[in-house]
């Protein structure tokens, strides 16, 4: 699969260093650890960091360490020999083995036991393993990328998390910010995800309408692109026509939206306050970048990424 059929929308400044970024890392064979909220596209840059190394021929794996129980975690990532544990009626081959050259995502790494996190830590540092139950060493050639939603230096300090296979992680590291922290990229990922959405609902004339735009430029958006992609695929099928408008999206995005552009009980960000007083300036000095830089006492530079950021004109 190439790099164009793995589309990754990367408007904003924050973003396209996180690209560069991970057009670098992709090369290297170091285990990755990539760090952000849930929804913000951990699962897609992972992706993406395969797609654009030399491994995207060979497989690419996931094991999801939040929803397994752990004891089939385990088995899941070494594999078993017949007899292993009762149920093991036959031997299986685990990702690590079936993984070969390509890449092994481990995700939520923090859900892994103390027990997985010592053999984690042990594959990782010698490249061998064996299979549960068995005691032949087997090599791993795939390259392990591991995804956490918390905070691992915390889980560490908590004494939940091991601090050796943390370091051991985190030689080299990604972090996706949050929507909200790279504002330029609601709006290109709405369009990307409604053309995407368009086609697997079969309505191809869904566009946004300008309020519904400067709405969804606006939220806070606490679930990232996963919650703009729902919020989106809900408006398609309570749509009548083609135009998307608020009153087609859910309450809580139309009420942060109207007048009290925040989250909870008035409560704004400074980046919702400060997104308002830049436009309210940029209009009064009718979009004149210098009168309304030294209006705001910032730079024309600071200006103009920050216009940027938050989408104004
Ligand atoms: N930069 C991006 N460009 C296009 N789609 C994206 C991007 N980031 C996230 N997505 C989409 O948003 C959704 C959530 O991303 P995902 O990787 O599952 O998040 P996470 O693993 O951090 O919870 C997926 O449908 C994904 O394809
Ligand atoms: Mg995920």
């Amino acid at each position: 699969m190439s790099a164009e059929r793995l589309p990754w929308i990367a408007e904003d400044p924050a973003s396209q260093r996180l690209l560069e970024l991970a057009q670098k890392v992709a090369t290297a064979a170091t285990t990755l650890l990539i760090s952000g909220e849930s929804g913000t596209g951990k699962d897609h840059l992972a992706r993406l960091v395969h797609e654009l190394g030399p491994r995207r021929d060979a497989p690419f794996l996931k094991i999801d360490c939040a929803s397994l129980p752990p004891n089939l975690v385990e088995s899941e990532l070494f594999g078993h020999e017949l007899g292993a544990f009762t149920g093991a009626v036959e031997r299986k081959l685990g990702r690590l083995e079936l993984g070969g050259s390509g890449t092994i995502v481990l995700d939520e790494v923090a859900a892994l036991t103390p027990g997985a996190q010592g053999k984690l830590l042990r594959v990782l540092q010698e490249r061998t393993f064996e299979r549960l139950g068995g005691t032949e060493a087997l090599r791993i050639e795939a390259r392990v990328v591991a995804l956490t939603n918390v905070d691992l230096n915390a889980a560490v300090a908590s004494g939940h998390f091991r601090e050796d296979l943390y370091f051991r992680l985190n030689v080299l590291a990604l972090t996706v910010p949050p929507l909200r922290e790279r504002r330029a990229d609601i709006l290109p990922l709405a369009d990307h995800l409604l053309a995407a959405l368009r086609a697997i609902h079969g309505h191809p004339g869904s566009h946004l309408s300008e309020p519904a735009r400067r709405m969804l430029a606006t939220y806070a958006w606490p679930g990232n692109v996963r919650e703009l992609r729902n919020a989106l695929e809900r408006a398609i099928v309570f749509s009548r026509g083609d135009t998307l408008d608020p009153t087609d999206f859910p309450d809580n995005i139309r009420a942060a939206a109207s007048g009290a552009a925040g989250s909870i009980a008035g409560l704004r960000s400074l980046e919702e306050v400060e997104r308002e007083v830049i436009a309210a300036t940029l209009e009064a000095t009718h979009y004149k970048i210098s009168r309304a830089a030294e209006a705001l006492g910032i730079s024309r530079k600071t200006l103009l990424e920050k216009r940027k950021k938050y989408g104004l004109k």
